[in-house]
């Protein structure tokens, strides 16, 4: 008996692929626009297993950080190469998201029976933005600081809450290693199992420091 039998005896492996892949009703006049959710997908995995690969050597930690990516970049063997797949492809997950939401908006992907699709959508791409975000603060170069200061700082013109609110995503009064760690463990949870790794190491919320 084959491995896919003995498979198939417990869980209906072969049904669940035809039915939804392999023999799957498709209409015939899928076209040219209709690759990109299947590009986005490519890329998820893409950036999912670069992300980690470059988690092995980097330090989310405002003292160990921008050095650590400069360790990834001259002394990982690669490293420069998967920390490029990885800044390069967060660029081109927006392409192929937009280039797939044109289609969207094209053929009236959004309408009825498929309101929901769109509406996950939306949320993935929140999700997306959230995430490319998060990502540029952990170099802890000049940009990456300003870059979250400014963003993080729009938050903060909502009238009201808004200064609470933006002390909250900061987890200080300014951006410092608080933010760092978060924004480090935001885009890692479930994904990582790394990201306690560096809990012991010392830390410190002084950005000159960093520099000095
Ligand atoms: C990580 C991001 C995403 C992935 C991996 C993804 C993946 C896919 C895949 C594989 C398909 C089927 C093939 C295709 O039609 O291209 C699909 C369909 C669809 N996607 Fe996405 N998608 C993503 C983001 C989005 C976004 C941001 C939107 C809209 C805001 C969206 C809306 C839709 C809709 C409406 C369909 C159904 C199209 C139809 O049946 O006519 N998706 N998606």
């Amino acid at each position: 008996m084959s491995l896919i039998n003995w498979i198939d005896d417990r869980f209906p492996l072969t049904k669940v692929w035809n039915e939804h892949l392999a023999q799957y009703y498709a209409p015939k006049n899928f076209n040219f626009w209709y690759y990109f959710g299947g590009l986005a997908v490519v890329v998820l995995v893409l950036q999912i297993v670069t992300g980690i690969i470059l988690t092995m050597h980097y330090k989310p930690d405002a003292e160990l950080a921008f050095a650590s990516v400069e360790y990834i970049m001259r002394d990982v063997p690669a490293g420069w190469f998967v920390r490029y797949l990885h800044g390069v492809g967060a660029s081109m997950f927006f392409l192929v998201v937009y280039l797939h939401m044109f289609r969207g908006l094209m053929y009236g992907s959004y309408r009825n029976p498929r309101e929901l699709i769109w509406i996950l959508g939306m949320v993935i791409y929140v999700a997306l933005m959230a995430e490319a975000f998060f990502g540029y603060l952990l170099p802890w170069g000049n940009m990456s600081y300003w870059g979250a200061q400014v963003i993080i700082s729009l938050f903060g013109a909502l009238p009201v809450i808004g200064e609470p609110l933006a002390e909250w995503i900061r987890g200080d009064f300014v951006v410092s290693d608080a933010t760092l760690n978060r924004f480090f463990a935001f885009p890692d949870i479930g994904l990582n199992i790394n990201v306690k790794r560096n809990a012991s190491a010392p830390s410190t919320s002084n950005l000159s420091i960093q520099f000095a």
